[in-house]
């Protein structure tokens, strides 16, 4: 059956099992990754957020995954950070989409799982924001200095909030 509120996001229960499937091997890859560079605190984060998802795909009737999306091999702090950073935008992409499907599909509780984990995911991404350019500022200074490295990964990674 089809739900209606926004038509833009209809979506069936099935398509939304599918689709929180794909969320919950992103939350894996997270995991591993945030493991493997020793960033604990978001690692445990991304494990509540995988056990909430594997929780609503069991309450909609699906078999949650337990294959995770692949893991990239990062020998440096400063492309892994880069790489969890962006990695975390997909991911807050994916949830304010996922969200507005959540709507559509007339899911409550869903939907408020859901925002509990942007709120987390969005934490994540300006954290790392700042830890990517004090880490590339803090590089040995080659044909630019480090804070002009770091005014240039500001920009472009829009690190526009201040904490
Ligand atoms: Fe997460």
């Amino acid at each position: 059956m089809k739900h209606y509120t926004d038509s833009s996001f209809l979506i069936t229960t099935k398509e939304m099992v599918d689709l929180l499937n794909g969320d919950l091997a992103r939350e894996y890859q997270s995991i591993i990754a945030y493991t493997s560079c020793k960033l604990e605190k978001y690692a445990e984060e991304e494990l509540t957020h995988a056990l909430k998802i594997v929780e609503q795909i069991k309450e909609l009737g699906g078999t949650p995954t337990a294959m995770p999306e692949p893991v990239p091999t990062l020998d440096n702090q400063v492309d892994s950070l880069l790489a969890a950073l962006a990695s975390e935008r997909e991911t807050v992409a994916h949830y304010h989409q996922r969200i507005n499907q959540a709507e559509a599909l007339q899911q409550t509780a869903l939907n408020e799982m859901l925002h509990e984990i942007m709120a987390e995911e969005q934490r994540h991404e300006i954290d790392l924001c700042w830890q990517y350019c004090n880490a590339l500022a803090s590089q040995p200074k080659g044909s630019k200095s480090g804070a002009i490295l770091a005014q240039n990964a500001k920009e472009s990674a829009h690190c526009d909030q201040e904490k």
